[in-house]
This record gives structure tokens, sequence and C-alpha cells, in this order.
């Protein structure tokens, strides 16, 4: 294992990007595999169809080939798994630490441990709410409130376009993980966007932790309180597909009867809206490996890196999804 820097880490902010003071020499001997980066990941869990894909980018990113060794940890969906691999990784003495942090807030102490080891830390896909800016070095991922304005957008498009655009509407609304940075700026932007309009009425939200087994349970019993539901919003795509068999089973259909609206755009959401099942499906890109590996090398190169590094998005439905399949890689 190479350890990049001393003890005391020299964060820079240069020209409003950041460098690390003390790391680019070591670079080439990490890229000749005979002295690996070594990169700790504190993954989430393995929740949903995005999550795998998410993995699978940093496990095949992060390979001896390329200059790393990668220390991965799966935290099953809990923050106290999440901070004792931070701590495990400090103990390891790894490189980098990168975390994918299952809710934005509580991780202060545990930052702090981790600079004051001298361990830079990258955030990816969520992001965490810090009392002290410093405690990470960047962020990368989806920017998750517009990804929710812009789920909105589609809808009063959608209402529009099939002459509904005037008709009393109402809403349930599948949250992800309460307190994740993905479900606190989706759920903003979702509840922002439907109060614009007055047609619009939210009957229920309520968390099915971003899995489908949970997204199933929670639409069985909004289709028992309500047999009056005319859209659905999954905050991501497997809760959805729990959603669409949940509705099945009550005997309506879903995409016509009750317009279903998700986040992520898996490869199996192209085949549900292909199928007519689900209507729109609003991007989050998990591929975050490269991405975060681009940040290492600059890095170690002696560059500089943004502090925010939003991931460009795209939405899909019937006008697209046919012709973009061929090319969805997850
Ligand atoms: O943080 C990204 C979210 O986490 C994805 O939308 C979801 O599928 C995953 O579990």
């Amino acid at each position: 294992m190479k350890k990049i820097f001393g003890l005391v880490l020299a964060f820079a902010l240069i020209s409003g990007g950041l460098v690390f003071a003390g790391g680019a020499a070591d670079g080439e001997a990490a890229a000749a595999g005979d002295d690996l980066i070594v990169v700790g990941y504190a993954q989430v869990g393995a929740e949903s169809d995005w999550r795998t894909a998410n993995t699978e980018s940093f496990r095949s990113t992060f390979v001896p080939e390329n200059g790393y060794r990668l220390i991965f940890d799966d935290a099953q969906q809990k923050q106290e798994n999440q901070i004792k691999a931070i701590r495990s990784f400090i103990q390891q003495d790894v490189d980098y630490i990168v975390v994918a942090p299952v809710v934005e807030t509580g991780w202060e102490t545990v930052l702090g441990e981790a600079k004051a080891a001298g361990i830079p830390v990258i955030l990816s896909d969520r992001q965490m709410k810090l009392s002290d800016e410093s405690l990470y070095l960047c962020w990368v991922g989806g920017d998750f409130l517009k990804e929710g304005r812009d789920s909105v957008t589609w809808l009063n498009n959608y209402l529009a376009e099939i002459g509904r655009a005037d008709e009393p509407i109402n809403v349930v609304l599948l949250q992800g993980t309460i307190g994740s940075s993905a479900q606190v700026g989706r759920t903003q932007g979702i509840t922002e966007g439907l109060a614009e309009n007055p047609n619009y009425t939210l009957l229920a939200a309520q968390t099915g932790e971003f899995t489908q087994a949970k997204g199933q349970e929670v639409m069985e019993s909004f289709l028992k309180a309500y047999d009056d539901i005319d859209v659905v919003f999954a905050e991501n795509d497997n809760m959805a597909f729990g959603a669409i068999d949940a509705i099945k089973a009550a005997g309506k259909v879903p995409g016509e009867d009750i317009i279903i609206i998700s986040f992520d755009a898996v490869r199996e959401a192209f085949n549900r809206i292909i199928a007519g099942e689900l209507n729109c499906a609003v991007e989050c890109n998990p591929l975050h490996g490269p991405r975060v590996d681009e940040i290492i090398k600059t890095l170690e190169a002696g560059g500089t890196v943004e502090k925010i590094q939003y991931v460009q998005e795209g939405l899909f439905d019937i006008t697209n999804a046919e012709e973009l399949l061929p090319t969805r890689a997850y």
C-alpha cells in the first residue's frame, strides 16, 4: 500500500478548484502496478438495479491494471455500517476514501477522523450536509432537485398532450430512503412542481426505501386507501416496477389507468416504457467509477478538481425509448 499524503494533509483551494499538495509524485509507480493506489469505497448497499450498476462501475474501474486496489464495502443501507467501513479504511491507511452516503447528515465525526489521518474523502452519487465543507474533497453525482423538477414538467406536458391539462389529478409519491439526498432533492422538486398547479392533489407520500418489494407494498396500501389515483411518482425505477405489479394485481392497467413516472432510467425501465407500463423515466446516471478515477488521476498529477461536479442527465419516454434502448449499458 502506498501512502500518498503525509500526516498533515494540505488542502489548497486554487481558483475555484482544489489541489492536494504532496500527492503528484506517486502516480507513475501506481500506474506501473507495483505500487497501487488504494481506494476504499463505502457503498450504500444493493437495493436497486441502479446501485448494482454503480457497484459494477467501481469494481471494473478500480482494478490493478488501472493502478488501483479497491476495498469495497456494502453497508446494506445502514449509516452505522458506512461509518464502520470508513473507520476500517482509515485503519488500513488507504489512499482515498470514496463514500456514497446513505443519508445526508451525521458525518462530521468520522470525516474529521479521516481528515486527521490525512486521507482525502471523495463523495459520489449522494451528497452530505456538513457544517465544515473542508471535510470532503469533492462530490460527483446527479442533480436530484432538477430531476424532480423535470419529472413534473414532463407530466405537465404529457397531460396537455392527452387533453387532460384541465382535469383534477390525484398523485401519490413513493419516496426513496428518507434523509438521502436522492430522496430530499427529488421530493422537493416534485412537491414544489405539483404545488404550482392547482389541479394537482398530492394524496399521499411514503417511503419505499428504493426497493422493489417495499415499493410494491406501499403501492398496495395506496391503492387500498384511494380508488382514484391518476399518477404515481416513484423515486426510483425499482419502486416503480413494484408499483406496476401492485397496480396489475388491483385490476388496473399501469401506464394507462395510472400514469407512472420514475427515476434512474435503467435498461429495464426502457423495456417497461416500450411495453406501455411506465410512462417516463428521468435519468440518474450510475457510472461514477470512471469519473472518480479521473478525479484521482488529476490529483495524482498535481491538478485541481471542481468541488461540485454535476453529471448531465436525460429523460426518456415513449418518444425515444425504443431508439435509445440498444445504447443502454445498464
Ligand atoms: O442515490 C441514487 C439512488 O439510489 C437511485 O435513484 C436509487 O435507485 C438508488 O438506490
